[in-house]
């Protein structure tokens, strides 16, 4: 396990608890993210949302992501925790990367956790090193 800032460890908790919120009846993968903006103290939850068009599920951290944005507007990314029910924990997919690196620096932490606390710290240059971000139309 790693040791982490009690922000950190909070935002885990809240992660944590919303993974139980997922709505995933066709995987049984039920993942928790909770995202840190800058000047909001509480980091905002997201769990996956499945459907039965498979194609139009949506991953937890985007959810997270497009629920802080909603909610809090665009502010800087202090920080992601995501959260699986896997020994193994896992990261985000290159899709909820590639979200993230619209509003994300290439130096915001991804902590990955499952259900023991928080296991690995990435940053999000490692996790997706080299974005998609802009093209001159
Ligand atoms: N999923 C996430 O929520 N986040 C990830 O980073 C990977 C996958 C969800 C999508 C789907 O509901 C289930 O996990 C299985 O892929």
């Amino acid at each position: 396990m790693l040791n982490v800032s009690p922000e950190v460890q909070k935002a885990y908790e809240i992660a944590t608890a919303a993974r139980l919120r997922a709505h995933a009846p066709y995987s049984r993968f039920q993942v928790g993210a909770a995202v840190k903006v800058d000047g909001i103290p509480t980091a905002v939850p997201g769990c996956n949302v499945e459907n039965a068009s498979f194609g139009a599920t949506i991953c937890a951290e985007r959810v997270a992501l497009t629920q802080a944005i909603a909610v809090h507007g665009k502010r800087a990314l202090d920080f992601l925790v995501v959260v699986t029910g896997e020994a193994q924990s896992t990261p985000p997919c290159a899709l909820c990367l590639q979200v993230l690196a619209e509003f994300a620096g290439d130096d915001t932490p991804i902590y990955l956790g499952n259900l023991s606390g928080v296991q690995h710290r990435y940053l999000l240059r490692e996790l997706l090193p080299v974005p998609f971000r802009s093209f001159k139309p």
